[in-house]
């Protein structure tokens, strides 16, 4: 069903009501609440509470590994949430709306502080729980996030070849290399700079999107004079460059909480998406995001 006819049949389910048919409802309840309904009850027909609840398929008896499960889905919810607040700042940016960007990427923010929280549960997990359950996952891995690769490609990070697991997608596939093609949240960001009279060469603002952005002087040196200015509600742009600094600062939360659970789970060992593990993903983490944003700090 198109999106269009899912909101229609939903709010259909949902039947909205105004202010005073819920006043009426509550007056004839008696102070309790409703508790007859002719069909699905209105909470589950908008949350899919019933549908969410039956996608987990662990593969073993094991207690532990429904935490396991449940807290990767519960990460791939919030990918896809922090994905939809960076597109929303995306759009107010390009529009020249930066004081109603910062409410997207604050929500942003502080939907990767609630990702970070879900690490809480996996901090029971010696390497002996996880062993219990780990040869089933085969060649299953974290690794093969479609939702985190849209992330990364939305923050700048962006390695084509990381997509290439998806290619008999086709759909996830597209998708993936629609990201790629279009510019991410710092190439709008410098975009922005630059139409407000912050002097970026061309080549930054005409490069080929696919590639991941080289930190450069002239936008780092923008950074600097934007801070320099007047601190105050009236600064748009510094209050962006701090709003920006926090999603990145959390999203590399992420990044080091998930390097201590893996060391904490599995040491040194090698990856079961084939990777040598923790080597790889210090690497991996190196990437900086929104580079400029930290470098110019040092000449602040
Ligand atoms: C204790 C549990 C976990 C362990 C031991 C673990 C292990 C690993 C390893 C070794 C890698 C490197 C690729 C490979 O598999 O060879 C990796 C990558 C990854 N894992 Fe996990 N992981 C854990 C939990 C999670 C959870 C809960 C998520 C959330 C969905 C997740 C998401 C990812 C992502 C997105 C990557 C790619 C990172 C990048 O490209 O830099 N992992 N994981």
């Amino acid at each position: 069903m198109e999106r269009t006819d899912l909101r229609a049949a939903t709010r259909a389910a949902v039947r909205p009501a105004t202010p005073r048919q819920r006043a009426a409802r509550a007056a004839s309840n008696g102070g309790e609440p409703t508790l007859e309904f002719a069909g699905r009850v209105p909470y589950d027909a908008y949350v899919q509470a019933s549908t969410l609840h039956r996608l987990q398929t662990p593969l073993s008896d094991d207690p532990g590994e429904m935490s396991f499960l449940m807290v990767s889905q519960i990460m791939e919810l919030y990918f896809g949430l922090t994905c939809h607040e960076l597109r929303e700042a995306q759009r107010l940016l390009r529009a020249d709306r930066i004081w109603d960007a910062l409410a997207p990427l604050r929500r942003a923010a502080l939907h990767l502080e609630g990702l970070n929280a879900a690490w809480h549960g996996l901090r029971w997990m010696t390497p002996a729980d996880f062993n219990r359950f780990r040869n089933l996952l085969g060649e299953g891995s974290g690794f093969q996030s479609a939702m985190y690769r849209h992330l990364e490609f939305l923050l700048g990070l962006r390695d084509e070849a990381l997509i290439r697991p998806f290619r008999r997608q086709t759909e996830v596939y597209a998708e993936l290399r629609a990201a790629l093609a279009a510019p991410s949240l710092w190439d709008d960001v410098v975009a922005l700079l630059a139409r407000h009279g912050h002097d970026l060469p061309a080549e930054l603002l005409d490069r080929d999107v696919t590639g991941e952005h080289q930190p450069h002087p002239a936008v780092e040196a923008a950074w600097v004079r934007i801070y320099d200015e007047q601190a105050g509600p009236d600064n748009h742009l510094r209050l962006l460059g701090e709003a920006l600094t926090e999603v990145a600062e959390q999203f590399g939360d992420w990044r080091w909480n998930h390097i201590k659970a893996v060391q904490r789970t599995m040491g040194a060992k090698v990856g079961s998406g084939g990777s040598a593990g923790l080597a790889w993903l210090q690497r991996s983490m190196a990437r900086v995001v929104f580079p400029e944003l930290w470098s110019a700090r040092t000449a602040m």
